[in-house]
């Protein structure tokens, strides 16, 4: 009996014998049906013949009516069978199917494990940034502020309140770019002093960090472009004696035990008396000069609006380059400008 032919025959169909060879029959065609599926359109074809609500297992089950009653249960049974069998064919060739699409998609989109990542760095701080802020941090918790002021001062603040007049001959030191007649890039962080001292009163105790520009040519120990930390403290009764012990203090905190510092004179128009630092690391022979320093001049205090018979004070200039070059033992000023990350990524 053909397939084809098939539903015609249902009509006729009246024993069960004859029913079980439809079964048999049909049972033989879904598995190799079953087998040939090989796309999800060949897949939902088999469904609807087979599994659809007029599918041919659907059919036989209509042909369930026309036998004799007391047969009915056993075929019923043998139906239930036929369509578990269907359905257990479809869902197996739907994942079959599934798994070679997956399959496929997994062989396109393959990763190769093997090949190197996407390497993302993380930066960090330039060293000059974090020895400033370890600078920082000493002072303030000796109970110094952290003060501010502009790169690009007046020749008033750099110059004319500190003591150095327009004819003075420490202004070759320090003369250095102009913008105009009046502005130039600071050479010093010394003209914060004036603008912290004229917006407050004493007691005053501020640091003040920053960048300053000089027209120096750049060697190893020389660059145009470098940074300082200014100190100030103001109050009554201070002495030479108070600023030996917060750089002895400051250098302890910075570099640890065992480092010697040495104070020697010197001359600032703003400072009076004038000394020069300098420090030695442990088992070195060189000393190497690390800040000007000095008890702020009576002429400054007068010119801020201070009385000098009140109060006394004193001021240094530290390098922050030359604290990172002693501490890490770098020997050239010039790498910390370079933008190196052989140089940058040390630290
Ligand atoms: N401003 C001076 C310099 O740059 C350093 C200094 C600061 C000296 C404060 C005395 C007091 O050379």
């Amino acid at each position: 009996m053909s397939i084809a032919a098939f539903p015609a025959t249902i009509g006729a169909m009246a024993t069960i014998e004859e029913l079980k060879q439809e079964i048999s029959s049909l049972a033989a065609k879904l598995e190799s049906a079953a087998a040939a599926v090989d796309s999800s359109q060949a897949l939902e074809a088999f469904r609807v013949e087979y599994l659809g609500r007029k599918g041919r297992v659907a059919e036989l089950f209509k042909a369930l009516g026309q036998l004799p009653p007391e047969d009915r249960a056993t075929a019923g049974k043998l139906l239930n069978e036929l369509k578990s069998r269907a359905t257990a064919l479809f869902t197996a060739r739907e994942e079959e199917l599934n798994r070679a699409v997956l399959d496929a998609q997994l062989e396109r989109e393959r990763v190769d494990l093997t090949l190197p990542g996407t390497y993302h760095p993380l930066g960090h701080l330039h060293l000059l940034t974090q020895v400033q802020a370890e600078i920082e941090s000493i002072f303030l918790r000796m109970g110094f502020d952290v003060a501010s002021g502009p790169e690009i001062e007046t020749d008033y603040y750099a110059f004319e309140a500190l003591n150095i007049p327009a004819d003075h001959p420490a202004r070759d030191e320090w003369d250095t770019f102009y913008i105009d007649d009046t502005h130039l890039l600071r050479p010093h962080t010394s003209p914060v002093q004036i603008r912290v001292m004229k917006s407050t009163t004493p007691p005053v105790r501020i640091i003040c960090p920053g960048r300053c520009y000089r027209r120096d040519t750049q060697d190893a120990t020389h660059s145009p472009v470098f940074h300082q930390v200014e100190l100030l403290w103001v109050e009554e009764g201070l002495s030479l004696a108070n600023l030996k012990y917060v750089i002895e203090y400051f250098v302890h905190e910075f570099f640890g035990p065992g480092y010697e510092m040495r104070m020697s004179g010197d001359f600032f128009p703003f400072t009076e008396p004038s000394v020069q630092v300098h420090m030695r690391a442990p088992g070195a022979t060189e000393w190497l000069e690390i800040m000007g320093a000095g008890m702020v001049d009576p002429a400054v205090l007068t010119e801020v609006g201070y009385d000098p018979e009140a109060v006394t004070g004193f001021a240094f200039g530290l390098g922050i380059e030359r604290m990172a070059m002693l501490r890490y033992k770098i020997d050239d000023i010039r790498v910390f400008l370079q933008n190196d990350l052989r140089f940058i990524t040390q630290f």
